[in-house]
């Protein structure tokens, strides 16, 4: 899959803004220029149900005319999340005339009956209300920016999630619940048997593998098949939801998950939403959703991002703890994985944009989108991180297998004897055999030959820039700079791409 804008594969380089940065435009006019000296090619900010129908029926877009606006102003795209019935598990976007009618909005319920502030997902009322306000704003966009396309994606909702326990109980839910599980479902489950996801196959098969039954006789009785029925009853109203969408105007659209910390219990984190372990659901109820996205406050960054492609799907990052090390990710998600969007939380908040690490990692990789997006889909792009627990790595690139370290592996700064290293990465890009670009942080890489017997040498490393697609080359990198011939290395606080040619003796 790849994101296209303007005909041309995109990537976004993208930061998203805290929640309530959008709610006023004043408070942004400070922030873009922040954003354009990070190199920020697309802004995720969020639309309020709230502000757009404060009363029922009667829209009000001027916030999100603002954005486009001040976005177009600084050549940037824009992602809208909608912050419609759900932020967070929570309804707290929702208009007061919603929030305060519970008899014609009704709300999920714990098991004893306690209503939350969540609207209940079983309820047609909500769905249509939500309809009603997703709709008019996607017309609005149609009709505002259907030509010149500077939104370019919407999120639905945000953080979808069950809380304080697996499911609710309100009436239409207990209904649903003691039904058959829907036969499309079973269609979906059955047509795809062969390459279920481990949770779903393992769970379904437990049971026998039925293809009738309720929720309970099919997935067993289990905090598990509560959170299954939760996701297919989310993911049908957010199907409803996209296409109305979609209806009034055809944008990609994607939803987020807030991931789970291991080891709690469906209920104890925000269950059911497109979360790895029910991935096959969300995709059996809402097949118009295009894709399923991980928010990143977790640490194990690798280990989450492969349970989300697992099934070839790409990598799409709406938002990522804006921390030390997150351009060390940006570079190996871009390099690792078909990543289409990276995008850290709360991105304004930095007082130092100039010297923001993301920053500088994205005006590398907004030169390298045409060559990642070209050499990508052959596997001809490869990306790494290295820390000090795991300071090597290699990889095979046509002919080569380029042995890969972090830059204090050479004990060369005084820093590398430090207890702890910072986080960095790199990716490469095999353009031609024996050609390579490489770019990222705090790297040093040798060549092997894979050729039998020969040995590779450097014919050539210079760095540079790509302009217009053009590579204007730079300094030519020997002697210290490559170590009389025997690496390529851009140190720990550098970035940059160097133009490397080998040969095979
Ligand atoms: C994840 C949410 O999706 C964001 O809107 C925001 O609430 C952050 N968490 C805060 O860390």
């Amino acid at each position: 899959m790849q994101l296209l804008v303007s005909d041309q594969p995109f990537l976004i380089l993208g930061g998203e803004l805290g929640n309530s940065s959008a709610s006023h435009t004043p408070y942004l006019q400070p922030v873009w220029p922040k954003l354009k000296q990070m190199h920020l090619n697309t802004v995720i900010a969020p639309v309020y149900w709230e502000l757009i129908e404060a009363e029922e029926g009667k829209f009000n877009f001027n916030l999100v005319d603002d954005l486009i606006r001040d976005a177009r102003k600084n050549q940037m795209k824009l992602v809208l999340l909608w912050f419609g019935a759900w932020k967070n598990s929570m309804s707290c976007y929702a208009p007061a005339w919603v929030k305060t009618d519970t008899k014609r909005f009704p709300r999920a319920e714990d098991r004893k009956g306690k209503k939350q502030e969540i609207l209940s997902p079983f309820s047609k009322a909500n769905l249509e209300a939500d309809q009603q306000a997703f709709a008019a704003l996607m017309r609005h966009l149609k009709q505002t920016d259907g030509h010149e396309h500077t939104v370019i994606m919407i999120q639905v909702e945000n953080e979808i999630g069950m809380l304080p326990e697996a499911k609710t109980y309100d009436a239409a839910a207990n209904t649903a619940f003691k039904q058959d599980v829907p036969a499309k479902l079973f269609t979906y489950l059955q047509e795809n048997k062969n390459s279920l996801l481990p949770d779903i196959k393992r769970i379904w098969k437990e049971g026998g593998y039925k293809t009738h039954g309720s929720w309970e006789e099919v997935f067993g009785k289990s905090l598990a098949t509560d959170e299954i029925f939760m996701a297919w009853y989310y993911a049908r109203f957010i199907d409803e939801l996209t296409l109305a969408g979609k209806k009034a105007y055809n944008l990609p659209m994607y939803v987020n998950a807030a991931l789970n910390a291991p080891g709690k219990k469906p209920g104890d984190y925000p269950s059911a939403g497109p979360l790895p372990h029910v991935m096959d659901i969300w995709k059996a109820a809402a097949p118009s959703v295009d894709i399923l996205a991980p928010d990143f406050y977790n640490p194990d960054f690798r280990h989450w991002s492969d349970l989300y492609t697992r099934a070839s799907d790409p990598l799409f990052i709406p938002e990522i703890r804006f921390e030390a090390g997150v351009d060390a990710k940006a570079f190996f998600a871009f390099g690792n994985y078909n990543c289409l969007s990276f995008s850290p939380f709360s991105i304004e908040s930095t007082d130092q944009p100039e010297k923001e690490p993301i920053g500088k990692a994205y005006a590398i990789l907004h030169q390298l989108i045409p060559l990642i997006t070209q050499y990508g889909p052959a596997g001809q792009v490869k990306g790494f991180m290295l820390d000090k627990d795991s300071a090597s790595t290699t990889l095979v690139l046509g002919n080569y297998k380029l042995h890969i370290s972090h830059d204090y592996k050479l004990g060369w700064s005084p820093e590398s004897k430090k207890d702890s290293w910072p986080l960095t990465g790199g990716l490469v890009v095999a353009t031609e055999p024996g050609e390579f670009y490489v770019s990222g942080t705090g790297l040093v890489i040798t060549f092997e030959s894979l050729e039998q017997d020969k040995r590779a040498g450097f014919l050539s490393i210079d760095e540079g820039k790509f302009e217009n697609r053009q590579w204007l080359p730079g300094r030519r990198m020997n002697g210290d700079q490559d170590h009389q011939g025997r690496h390529v290395r851009i140190p720990v606080n550098d970035y940059g791409i160097q133009h490397v040619k080998m040969y095979s003796y």
